[in-house]
């Protein structure tokens, strides 16, 4: 395995622009799937989607990327965060691989971890990335997110990911969120979803998650916003429990219809000559991939019990590590009704065919 396998899908040398204009990079073959019968099918938020399996927001970076994933098997494809305005991409490096052993534990992450040139395979990948939210403008948008909506199939649903970006006055972040959402559901998005939880730009903007009140506040006002529109939370691992409730509990009361999480857990990423691998303005940067997978199943176990014992009207979607198929399950079995992959699709594209497959040889060995 190496970046440039016919099976990655985004080349970590070009700028984030490149990868939307020139990728996916795929030269795979696209195998036939057999969808499960409409019967049993599940209810996305109102939409009745084939599986449980998704690409979480970040990988799909405009329709063409969708329309890749939707081949691939993944039948809930969130499209890239969007703003209400361009914005530019941290210069390269975006991306770099690292060097990971085990998983990491909330309350004992290392101080550091190092890049490598290469990826590692797919049990052990990790990656982090950092683009700081960048977007396409309005026009470019008004066209793509309506092409990424056609090229769905039967049983798929696509999420657009967004995010208000903050002007001079403190109001200014709250209402650019509520513009951006509405603007999405102009342009045609079913379902958004608000990133509250980007490690990637400042502190303020990127935590808003674990703050009850800024979570509360900023669901309503992009509810009130959207109407009917299902919205999903995005989180990040939360510092403690107690933290968690509140949040879920300002989520449910603001009317959000689901929580999404895990986003990229920080961490200051060094080069294996002890200097910051994404340079100096940037020594910290989201962690995703393999060396997360605890966190994220942490996550999922106890915002499954927090939903339940409260009784919250929240879906579920969970993700953060999954870089084989049996990784879907362990979501599921920890209380996830859907299961998201980022960083595991980009370097294994056939994730959800080959979990697919297992399940119809299940059913086939069932009948
Ligand atoms: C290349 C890349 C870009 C990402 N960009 C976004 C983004 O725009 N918005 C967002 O909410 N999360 C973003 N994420 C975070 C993922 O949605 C996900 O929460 C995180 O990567 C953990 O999942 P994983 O371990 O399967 O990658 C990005 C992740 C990757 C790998």
């Amino acid at each position: 395995v190496d970046n440039f396998s016919p099976s990655a899908l985004y080349q970590i040398d070009k700028s984030y622009l490149e990868n939307a204009e020139e990728g996916p990079f795929f030269k795979g073959e696209l195998p036939r799937r057999s969808p499960p019968s409409q019967s049993e099918w599940h209810d996305f938020l109102g939409f009745r989607v084939a599986s449980r399996l998704g690409v979480a927001a970040g990988p799909l970076l405009n329709a063409r990327w969708i329309a890749l994933a939707a081949q691939l098997g993944f039948d809930l494809l969130c499209y890239k965060t969007i703003r209400s305005r361009a914005h530019p991409s941290h210069p390269l490096p975006n991306i770099v691989f690292l060097e990971s052993d085990g998983q990491f534990s909330q309350d004992e992450l290392p101080t550091s971890i190092t890049s490598c040139a290469h990826p590692l395979p797919p049990e052990r990948l990790a990656i982090t990335n950092s683009f700081g939210n960048p977007s396409r403008s309005p026009h470019y948008l008004r066209r793509d997110i309506p092409l990424a909506q056609n090229v769905l199939y039967p049983g798929q649903a696509l999420i657009v990911s967004v995010f208000g970006t903050p002007g001079n006055d403190p109001k200014d972040f709250l209402e650019d969120f509520a513009k951006t959402a509405c603007f999405a559901k102009e342009c045609g998005a079913k379902i958004i979803e608000a990133n509250f939880s980007c490690p990637n730009v400042s502190q303020h903007e990127g935590s808003l998650y674990c703050n009850p009140e800024a979570v509360y506040t900023f669901a309503l006002r992009i509810v009130q916003a959207i109407g009917d529109t299902p919205l999903i939370i995005k989180m990040g691992a939360f510092p403690h429990l107690g933290c968690m409730k509140e949040c879920l509990l300002a989520a449910a009361r603001a009317g959000a219809r689901a929580i999404a999480g895990i986003n990229t857990v920080s961490m200051n990423i060094i080069n294996p000559q002890g200097e910051p691998a994404l340079g100096d303005d940037r020594k910290t940067s989201g962690v995703c991939g393999a060396p997360i997978r605890k966190i994220a199943l942490d996550f999922v176990q106890e915002a499954r019990d927090i939903i339940n014992r409260e009784k919250l009207s929240l879906t579920l979607c969970g993700g953060g590590g999954i870089t084989l198929p049996e990784h879907f399950d362990l979501f599921f079995e920890a209380g996830a009704d859907f299961a998201f992959t980022a960083a595991g699709m980009m370097w294994d594209p056939y994730l959800a065919l080959n979990y697919h497959l297992r399940e119809s040889y299940a059913r086939t060995a069932h009948l």
